[in-house]
């Protein structure tokens, strides 16, 4: 196989390669995964190779039977030893062969799973804010999860199904070659088998749906009470929360059950049927061999196609069932995989080197994409100079953090444009963009990580000392050594195992590493206390040195550390300058401050 070219990792076996669909969205979902099929192409062809030879061996085993009691035991020539070593033989080879074809086509359905599912991951990355502002992070996971899995099912059971079809057909061929009208009453039960089978699926199939639905429903539950833990205990809605969990599990547990219950009653008579077909091979069988019309041998070899043969009976119907269920499931997966970023880099796009960080918005309008959101700013103007720092004042919802989320290109605006330096920002690569434009949320957020790997996140290469100089920059260092681990400590789910006044300090440290010239501190210290704050307020002036900032704050002390002053009201600038200026001219400004000091100290 050609390994040239790609990105991968697992030994020399990749499974991670740079292949991707077929971008012709007009082509057939299965034609669109073919690129991930070929890549395993040796695989499969080496899985057909030893599944042919595989299943010919085994249904030829009947036949050896027949020739052993019709020859030796029968006629009494030849040895009986020679076929039982002729059967021992063809147990090995079988045993080797169909071990090579399950294990390399699950392997290669496996492979194919996982290059889905990094595609999607990787494509993820890509899509911009407005693709997860429309669909739920649960719609994301679960396309993420089930989809692809029922893919995997058919890719790994559909070559199954065609060589137990296949397998059918050399039975029949075998059979037909001893005597026609035996061959006919041994498979006349075999459309009973797929008729039943098939009956069990359309009862099956909506109830492992149904418990499938619910079994999410409760995992979502679960998971809910968990990450929100904090928020029932401080309702003390454990109670309300306990019962409403026991009713989903209640209704899990309905479904399973009628699940199983179905299944109870199917899969009995399908293998049961085959039986009553061995009853008839014997009774029309047994009389064409007691008239010695066919021998002993035959009969036994007959029968014994009876269980050969009605494998894919069985088996068909799931797999039309899969193959229906994976293009379903394909066709939601390239919903995701060919969704457009909407935020892409122009083929033009120029590089940043070394940004001064002057910001312009130059009559920017904008509101949110989907659907007809209202105008969120409206011919919005505001200059920043390099290495200013400004506050951003306005009331709850009027937009200052949607300005915050224009500078990196989370969204583009509708109309208007903001420049960096004098150039539009659509103009520029928006990795570059965001890596020297920072936004620090008002909730800082942690991964599940050592500290070390939290601050160091925009840079993992940072050395042990850098990551320490951060830490202590950002007056986090102190309360790091004290924690048992110290700087391996790793934090629980999104922090919470810190105080908010700690995990704000530890972003603060990741901020000042990553080193952006441009920084936006949205409503960061709004969930800090006070005297928090004052204890941080040093490692924040040190943050905004050196950089232009936009922060965004209601709080006093935080207005404090801006040069200037901008009061934001239905989308426009109403007012600005000092903060000194605007209390004594502005009645709004002093409003808002006043309603802001309330809620602290509420
Ligand atoms: N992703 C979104 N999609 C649609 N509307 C949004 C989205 N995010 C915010 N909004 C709306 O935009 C307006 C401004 O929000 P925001 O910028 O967060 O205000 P602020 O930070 O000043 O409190 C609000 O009316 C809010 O409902
Ligand atoms: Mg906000």
């Amino acid at each position: 196989m050609d390994h040239a070219g790609r990105v991968g990792f697992e030994r020399k076996n990749q499974i991670i390669s740079d292949v991707s669909i077929d971008p012709d969205v007009n082509k057939r979902w299965f034609k669109r995964l073919y690129p991930l099929i070929r890549e395993q192409r040796t695989s499969f062809l080496i899985t057909s190779f030893c599944g042919i030879a595989g299943l010919t061996i085994q249904v030829s085993v009947p036949m050896v039977i027949r020739e052993a009691i019709d020859n030796p035991l029968t006629k009494g020539s030849g040895k009986i030893s020679s076929y039982a070593w002729v059967l021992v033989a063809m147990a090995v080879a079988a045993f080797l062969l169909r071990y090579t074809y399950r294990f390399l086509l699950f392997r290669s359905a496996y492979r194919i799973e996982t290059q889905l599912r990094s595609l999607i991951y990787k494509h993820l990355t890509k899509l911009s804010f407005s693709f997860f502002d429309r669909i739920a992070s649960g719609e994301v996971i679960s396309r993420a999860n089930s989809d692809i899995r029922s893919i995997q099912l058919l890719l790994a059971f559909g070559p199954l199904a065609m060589l137990s079809l296949l397998s059918f057909f050399l039975a029949l061929i075998f059979m037909l070659s001893i005597h026609p009208p035996l061959t006919f009453v041994t498979i006349s039960c075999m459309p009973f088998v797929y008729f039943l089978a098939q009956k069990m699926r359309d009862k099956v199939f909506p109830l492992s749906w149904v418990t499938q639905g619910r079994m999410a429903d409760l995992a979502m539950v679960v998971d809910e009470n968990i990450n929100g833990s904090r928020i029932v205990k401080s309702f003390a809605a454990e109670k309300k929360q306990i019962e409403l969990l026991a009713k989903m599990a209640q209704r899990l547990r309905w479904s399973s059950t009628s699940l199983i219950d179905s299944r109870a009653r199917f899969n009995p008579l399908i293998e049961a049927l085959p039986r009553l077909g061995m009853a008839s091979v014997l009774m029309y069988g047994g009389w064409l061999s007691i008239n010695e019309k066919i021998s002993i041998g035959a009969l036994i070899a007959f029968s014994s196609y009876v269980i050969i043969i009605s494998v894919p009976f069985r088996m068909l119907g799931f797999v039309l069932l899969q193959a229906q269920r994976a293009a379903a499931s394909s066709l939601r997966i390239f919903e995701i995989l060919d969704e457009e970023p909407a935020i892409s880099n122009k083929p033009s796009a120029s590089k940043i080197t070394s940004p001064l960080g002057s910001l312009s918005f130059r009559n920017v309008s904008f509101s949110y994409p989907n659907g007809n959101n209202p105008l969120i700013l409206e011919d919005f103007n505001l200059e920043v100079a390099a290495g200013e720092t400004v506050a951003l004042v306005g009331r709850t919802g009027c937009g200052k953090s949607t300005i915050a989320r224009l500078l990196p290109r989370f969204y583009d605006v509708t109309s208007g444009s903001i420049l960096l330096d004098g150039t539009d920002i659509r103009d520029l690569l928006v990795e570059d963009l965001r890596t020297h434009i920072n936004v620090i949320p008002d909730e800082p957020f942690l991964f599940s990580e050592s500290i070390r790997n939290n601050i160091a996140f925009a840079y993992p290469n940072a050395k042990e000392e850098e990551v320490f100089a951060a830490a202590k920059a950002a007056q986090a260092d102190d309360f790091i050594k004290d924690l048992n681990l110290g700087y391996e400590e790793v934090v629980g789910e999104r922090g919470y195992t810190l105080s908010g006044g700690q995990r704000q300090r530890i972003v603060i440290a990741r901020t000042l590493l990553a080193n952006p010239k441009i920084l936006v501190l949205d409503d960061s210290t709004s969930s800090i206390d006070v005297e928090t704050e004052f204890l941080i307020h040093a490692s924040l002036k040190k943050l905004l040195q050196d950089r232009t900032t936009l922060v965004i704050a209601h709080r006093l002390s935080t207005i404090a550390l801006a040069d200037r002053v901008v009061l934001i009201d239905s989308g426009k600038v109403k007012a600005e300058g000092t903060h000194d200026y605007l209390l004594a001219n502005s009645p709004e400004y002093e409003s808002i401050l006043a309603s802001g000091v309330m809620s602290e100290t509420e």
